[in-house]
């Protein structure tokens, strides 16, 4: 168990693409009443964009401690964009985006220009952005202070990295962009290995995959970063 003290810990369910409504509610009627009410800690869900209404709806019936976001969003403003999803309405169901996921960049040729403008329009609509990249090398569009760093060697394949090295990505990032802003870890994270990247306390959080989509496990990872506080 780590524990919270004064800083944010964020821990962000990113569902990528699975659950149907259905499933999705399951998940949010386990979880919500499970997750402590503590303004240090924000837990954030990023379900797929067709249930993303169901779930705030789910989550403000129940009043959980649980913010929503997705996990992508136009470029662009609205208009004649097919198949986009813009931020302006988007707005009235989420808080929160990440943007420049590393299976966006590699399967969808997102460029670090799109997650430049991708951010401007999340923050122009009130949504915080949470920008995703492999390396130190990636650019980080102005403004942004909430980063994840997520190796690609360890999305999905149950090799994290150690917290050493995340740690020392971390202290990297900080120093590049200022030390206000927040660095994630993301990459085969479980409820085993959770606290161990935030003990240094470097690290201000989690970006959690495929151990999200059990809501028993997700319970685990919140539990033992926030030592029941
Ligand atoms: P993973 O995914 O936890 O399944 O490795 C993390 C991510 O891609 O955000």
């Amino acid at each position: 168990m780590v524990g919270l003290e004064n800083k944010n810990i964020w821990i962000i369910a990113n569902w990528k693409s699975n659950k149907t409504i259905k499933e999705a509610l399951e998940w949010i009627e386990l979880v919500g009443p499970r997750l402590p009410k503590n303004n240090n800690l924000k837990v954030v869900v990023c379900p797929p964009f067709t249930d993303v209404e169901e779930v705030k709806k789910a989550v403000m019936v129940g009043n959980y401690p649980l913010i929503v976001g997705v996990q992508d969003l136009s470029p662009f403003e609205v208009g004649p964009y097919t198949g986009e999803e813009s931020a302006a309405i988007l707005k009235d169901f989420v808080d929160f985006a990440i943007i420049g996921h590393s299976e966006r960049r590699h399967n969808f040729f997102e460029t670090d220009e799109m997650v430049k403008e991708k951010v401007e329009m999340a923050r122009k609509n009130s949504i915080t952005p949470l920008v995703c990249i492999e390396g130190v090398d990636v650019p980080i569009p102005e403004g942004v202070d909430l980063v994840a760093y997520e190796p690609i060697f360890a999305i999905g394949t149950g090799e994290a990295d150690t917290p050493q090295s995340a740690g020392k990505i971390a202290t990297l990032i900080k120093q590049k962009t200022g030390q206000d802003t927040q660095v994630l870890y993301g990459g085969s994270v479980t409820a085993e290995n959770a606290s161990s990247f935030l003990e240094s306390k470097i690290l201000d959080g989690l970006l959690v995959g495929k151990a999200s989509l059990d809501p028993g496990e997700f319970v685990q990872i919140v539990e033992a970063v926030s030592g029941g506080d």
